[in-house]
């Protein structure tokens, strides 16, 4: 059943975080799926532009509507303002978020708000984004240098400014599978000031991937060259959840799983060129991974409660 994302967040807020997890494919959905019924959990699938873009949006989101029983929202992420009417149009997504965090201080919430009074009418609900995430967006490249924790300060002006239900905030982390050049973890102090000043307003932690470092060994034992690839320590994330993270977004582990699983499979069956057994193991490897992450974030086991407190 696809659910509003508000009411993810209400049931989750300062308990646990609820998994946003980026789609390409068939087969990540089908490990999705079997991932988060597996562990009993509540999540969010997220669709990015490049996704969009990839195969026919109207089969994969087609495929994602027919899903089976599990208790799910879908959320573009990283949208423009243009893909983000066309979501909210299309009647399917519970949210979006506009990522206008390049622009200034108040072209971001211009345009935030725009996107807001669209989606509101339509009761849709919005993320925005407040400072920026080191590491490569779609449209976007930014340098860990460049990168710039949010403000705590401005945070609650943006929010009340720009009608926004949630908000990306930059605390350390950086999207893809090279973060923490500089060896620090998570600004906790930066969390808990924002928390402290916005109560119970949902905060989404971007680049939350953990980077497993078996997947990574495995992964250049089999022929690749990721040197250096590092991650979100695992305990840092489960004590966000707790802190008004609520919602965290996962995709590069995702690929890592993908990378590990197709280089092993090809190696140690060169004669093989058939894509089902390679698939068929992709699958059950990432709902293994899904309900790992579950765990560490919280969500696993919240499916019952979620569904009787959307009910009610
Ligand atoms: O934050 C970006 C997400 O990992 C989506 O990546 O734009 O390559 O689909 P993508
Ligand atoms: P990772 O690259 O760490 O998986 O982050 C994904 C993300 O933030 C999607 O919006
Ligand atoms: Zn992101």
């Amino acid at each position: 059943m696809i659910v509003s994302t508000q009411k993810l967040f209400d049931h989750a807020y300062g308990k646990y975080a609820v998994g946003a997890y980026n789609i390409n494919n068939a087969e990540q959905i089908m490990g999705l799926f079997r991932g988060n019924m597996d562990s009993k959990a509540p999540f969010i699938i997220q669709l990015s532009k490049g996704a969009r873009s990839y195969t026919d949006t109207r089969l994969l989101e087609a495929m994602i509507r027919a899903a089976p029983d599990a208790i799910f929202a879908v959320h573009l992420d990283h949208g423009d303002e243009k893909t983000c009417y066309d979501c909210i149009d299309s009647g399917f997504y519970s949210s979006v978020m506009i990522d206008a965090s390049h622009e200034s201080f108040d072209e971001n919430i211009a345009a935030t708000r725009r996107v807001v009074d669209r989606a509101h009418a339509k009761g849709i609900s919005v993320e925005a984004e407040l400072g920026k995430l080191g590491g490569v967006e779609e449209h976007v490249s930014v340098d860990e240098a460049d990168a710039k924790l949010t403000d705590p300060k401005q945070v609650k002006e943006f929010v009340e400014r720009s009608g926004c239900d949630s908000l990306a905030c930059a605390i350390g982390t950086s999207h893809g599978a090279y973060k923490f050049s500089g060896g620090q973890g998570l600004h906790f102090d930066v969390i808990e000031q924002i928390a402290r000043l916005m109560p119970r307003f949902p905060l989404v932690m971007h680049g939350s991937s953990s980077v497993p470092q078996d997947e990574v060994t495995r992964i250049n034992a089999a022929g690749g060259k990721l040197k250096g690839a590092k991650g979100v320590d695992e305990a840092q994330i489960t004590k966000a959840s707790t802190m008004g993270v609520t919602k965290v977004n996962i995709d590069t582990d995702g690929r890592l799983v993908w990378c590990r699983v197709h280089r092993e499979c090809f190696r140690d069956d060169p004669e093989n060129f058939d894509l089902r057994p390679a698939g068929k193991v992709f699958m059950a490897e990432y709902a293994k991974y899904i309900v790992h992450k579950n765990k560490v974030l919280g969500s696993a086991g919240q499916l019952d409660s979620v569904r009787a407190f959307i009910n009610k």
